[in-house]
C-alpha cells in the first residue's frame, strides 16, 4: 500500500505553480530529488481522491532464473525507483516469475509497504481466474492487492464479476481493464461504459495517439485513472531521436532528456494519466523519475512536441 503523505499538491496544481524548479537527476544527485520529493507530480485516482506518483514502473522484463548479475541490476533499478519517489510498479503473472521477482526484491529492500501494486488477471474462466488471483495475493504475502486489471479484456465479464465481489470484501483495493492495441478499442469504451472501474490501463505515446480520441477523453468523464503503457512505444521513441539533440523547447517544460519529454507528454494529457515505463536500467528509472517535476507542456508546446516527432517517425 501506499505512502502518500508526500504528496500534497495535485498534479493540476502543480501545472498552474507552472515553475516548480526542474531537477536534473543526472546531474543533481539523490539529496537534491529527495529535497524535492514534497513537490513531486501526482495523480489523483477519481474514485478515491488518492494520489500517486506521476510515473510507475513497468516490470516486463523482470523474469529471470536467478543469474546474480541481472538480479543485481533489477534490485538496484528497485531502489533507484523507491528512492526517487516512485510508488507504482505494473506486473503480471503472464510476465514469466516477475510477480515473485518484484515481491522478493521490494521484501529484500524492506519497501514492500510503500509501493502500490498493479497486476492482472486473463482467464475465460472465473474458477480458474479466481485461483490466478490467489497465487498474485500469495507471490505478495498479502491479504491486499492496490490494483486488479483483466489483462488484454481477456475473460472481461467473469473476471469483472470476481474482482467486484472482492473489491468489497477488502482483497483488492481497485479494479481495472487493460489493452496495449488501438483493435480493442471499441470493446475498451463498451466496458469502460458499462462497468464502474477505478483504473483502466492502455498504450498512448507521441508514436501512438489514438487512445487521445475516444478514450482519454471518455476516462476523464467516467472518473477512472489511466496507467498508460509502451509510453516509449516500446523504446521506438528513442530510435526515432537518436540523432537528434533536444530541442531548445525542452527548457520550457524543464525536460532534460527525451525520455523526461515523452513522458512529460503523455502525463499532460487531459485524464489522470500515469506512464509506467518499463526499464530494468537504475540510470533509466532515474531519468524517467525526472519527469515527476518541473513544469508540463501546455497545448501549444504538445503540439511542437507532436510536429518535432512526427516529422521523424
Ligand atoms: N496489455 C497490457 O496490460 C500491457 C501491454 C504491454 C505493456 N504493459 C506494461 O507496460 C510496461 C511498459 O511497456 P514496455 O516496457 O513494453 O514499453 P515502453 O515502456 O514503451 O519501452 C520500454 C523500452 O524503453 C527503454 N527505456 C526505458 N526508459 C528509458 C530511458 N529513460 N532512456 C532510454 N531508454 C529507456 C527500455 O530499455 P531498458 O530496459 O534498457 O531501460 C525498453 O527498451 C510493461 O513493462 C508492462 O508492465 C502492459
Amino acid at each position: 500500500m501506499m505512502n502518500n503523505d508526500k504528496m500534497e499538491l495535485s498534479r493540476r496544481e502543480l501545472i498552474k505553480l507552472g515553475a516548480v524548479a526542474g531537477v536534473s537527476v543526472l546531474a543533481g544527485g539523490w539529496s537534491l530529488l529527495q529535497a524535492q520529493s514534497d513537490s513531486l507530480m501526482s495523480i489523483t485516482i477519481p474514485s478515491s481522491g488518492e494520489k500517486l506518483p506521476a510515473v510507475g514502473l513497468g516490470t516486463r522484463d523482470y523474469r529471470s532464473d536467478n543469474d546474480p548479475s541481472e538480479m543485481q541490476r533489477f534490485r538496484q533499478t528497485m531502489q533507484a525507483f523507491h528512492t526517487g519517489g516512485g510508488r507504482v510498479i505494473d506486473t503480471s503473472p503472464n510476465y514469466g516469475n516477475a510477480e515473485n521477482v518484484v515481491s522478493g526484491l521490494l521484501r529484500d529492500l524492506d519497501i514492500r509497504d510503500d509501493m502500490f501494486i498493479a497486476t492482472k488477471v486473463d482467464r475465460e474462466d472465473a474458477e480458474a481466474g479466481k485461483k490466478r488471483m490467489e497465487n498474485s495475493l500469495e507471490s505478495f504475502a498479502t491479504s491486499s492487492i492496490d490494483l486488479m486489471q483483466v489483462h488484454n479484456l481477456r475473460g472481461t465479464e467473469a473476471e469483472l464479476k470476481t474482482m467486484q465481489a472482492w473489491k468489497e470484501q477488502g482483497r483488492l483495493r481497485y479494479i481495472g481493464i487493460t489493452t496495449h492495441s488501438p483493435r480493442q478499442y471499441k470493446e475498451m469504451e463498451a466496458v469502460m461504459r458499462k462497468h464502474a472501474l477505478d483504473f483502466v490501463q492502455l498504450n498512448y505515446s507521441l508514436a501512438d495517439r489514438g487512445a487521445a480520441q475516444r478514450l482519454l477523453p471518455l476516462a476523464r468523464d467516467r472518473g477512472m485513472a489511466v496507467l498508460v503503457n509502451l509510453p516509449f512505444a516500446r523504446g521506438r521513441l528513442f530510435r526515432v531521436v537518436a540523432d537528434q539533440s533536444l530541442p531548445g523547447w525542452a527548457a520550457e517544460m524543464d525536460a532534460s532528456s527525451w525520455g523526461q519529454v515523452f513522458l512529460k507528454y503523455v502525463i499532460s494529457a487531459p485524464a489522470e494519466t500515469l506512464p509506467i515505463p518499463g526499464t530494468t536500467k537504475p540510470h533509466h528509472a532515474i531519468d524517467n523519475l525526472g519527469a515527476l517535476s518541473g513544469r508540463l507542456p501546455d497545448a501549444g508546446l504538445r503540439l511542437q512536441i507532436e510536429k518535432t516527432i512526427d516529422a521523424l517517425l
